[in-house]
């Protein structure tokens, strides 16, 4: 049944990768044909004899997809009369904000200076009805970056200024990741940990955290995730090892330093979320030479954002990712302190206080528990560092985590697992 499938070259910004066919009702890759550009196939997905894992690369290309658990994606895709966020996928070419891959349609003559969505304008009208805005005309356009963006926050890309960036809401009754993802950013500027600047919007009183594309036309962000699927991992090395082990064969620089950092972070603030596609490196899209880790992004799931105020505190149980499953434990593989300085986040919880303020989310009582919690995690940190002077680090494998599963907001819903095999 040929006219079910559609041809297309998988690019990767000029460079075609791959011819590939897909299927019209699933979107899935059908076929994957002729090999052009073995080294710009995506990053983790295997090449044997010259051909493509079919499977690795249909998990590759669904997950360039909306997450089915992102918050209101079922009225959304109602409104555009489309089955699966996969069909918006398509629509794109899979065009993306934070890499250079694409897909053009065979004999079509598309140039990706003619299409990227760095260089050319695009359409509000997804992202509103991402929103729940609505869309504003009657022909609406389905070519937008938003069709590509992972996550489970509601959010779209806009162009303000001339530059592109991304906003994403919060959830539940406190509307918290927006004012953590802000807070975070403060800290790690006051650190000196490599970070995505955010900024809060707050519009008919819901907070918003913006932040503008940290990716070029000239890079791609590669998540850790794939980087970990670039070497096989031994059953008795851990999670970590293994990531340090992927950046070391593939010639990535500084990893250990860059987690150091952010485990110091996530330990701060008790991030819950930091899943391996939260964090990853950035690369020449062109030479492919691996320029370091990417800055850090997506630290709102953090600070017991959705646990009721009498819970925040040290005795709330909280879970941790990517490496260990409790913070206590992670903190320990951090390899050197030497370039922290605790005293620089003198009056933090003040910044904070400062940043709800007027937030008809976070009441009084929230702010002082936030504030507080936040005072005894820098402490506790301060303790942890004072101690640690003369040992090195602890890497014990009985508390790895052992999935990547990214929270997912509701129980109702599946949670999201990346990599799971068909
Ligand atoms: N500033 C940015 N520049 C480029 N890509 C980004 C940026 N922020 C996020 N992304 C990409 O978008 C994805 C979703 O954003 P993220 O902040 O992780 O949302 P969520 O909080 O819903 O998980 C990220 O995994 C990353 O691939
Ligand atoms: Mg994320």
């Amino acid at each position: 049944m040929a006219d079910s499938m559609k041809k297309y070259i998988l690019m990767h910004k000029n460079i075609p990768v791959a011819d590939m066919e897909l299927d019209e009702a699933s979107c899935a890759i059908s076929a994957i044909g002729h090999v052009y550009e073995e080294r710009h196939v995506p990053v983790g997905i295997p090449v044997k004899k010259g051909m493509i894992d079919r499977g690795a690369l249909n998990e590759w290309w669904k997950g360039r997809a909306i997450p089915a658990s992102r918050a209101g994606i079922k009225s959304a895709l109602v409104e555009l009369n489309l089955s699966t966020t996969q069909k918006l996928l398509e629509k794109c070419l899979g065009l993306s904000l934070s890499d250079q891959y694409w897909i053009c349609p065979a004999d079509s003559g598309i140039q990706w200076s003619q299409v990227n969505f760095f260089d050319n304008p695009f359409s509000d009208d997804v992202g509103n009805i991402l929103f729940g805005q609505g869309s504003s005309s009657d022909h609406m356009s389905l070519m937008s970056p938003d069709n590509t963006s992972d996550g489970w926050l509601k959010k779209k890309w806009k162009i303000i200024d001339g530059k592109r960036c991304l906003i994403k809401g919060g959830s539940g009754a406190t509307q918290q990741e927006p004012y953590n993802e802000v807070l975070a950013s403060r800290m790690m500027e006051r650190l000196d940990i490599p970070h995505v600047k955010y900024s809060l919007l707050v519009e008919d009183d819901y907070p918003y955290s913006v932040c503008e594309d940290f990716i070029t036309p000239q890079t791609d962000l590669i998540s850790a995730w794939h980087i970990m699927q670039t070497v096989k991992k031994p059953n008795h090395v851990s999670v970590y090892q293994h990531y340090l082990d992927c950046c070391d064969a593939n010639g990535i620089p500084d990893i250990r330093e860059s987690l150091d950092r952010m485990m110091v972070l996530d330990y701060l603030i008790v991030n819950e979320d930091r899943h391996q596609n939260n964090f990853g490196v950035v690369r020449n899209a062109e030479t492919l030479e691996y320029l370091g880790a990417a800055p850090l992004f997506d630290s709102g799931t953090a600070l017991w954002f959705d646990k009721p105020t009498a819970m925040i505190g040290f005795k709330a149980k909280v879970g941790c990712k990517p490496f260990k499953n409790s913070h206590e434990e992670q903190i320990k593989l951090v390899s050197s302190f030497d370039w922290l300085n605790l005293n620089n986040l003198y009056g933090i919880d003040e910044e904070l206080r400062e940043l709800v303020r007027g937030s008809v989310f976070i009441d009084d009582a929230r702010c002082d528990a936030l504030c507080r919690a936040l005072k005894d995690r820098v402490e506790a940190l301060t303790e942890i560092v004072n101690s640690h002077r003369n040992l090195s680090p602890v890497d014990d494998f009985r508390s790895d985590v052992t999935e990547n599963i990214a929270y997912s907001g509701s129980q109702e819903e599946e949670p999201e697992q990346f990599g799971a095999k068909e």
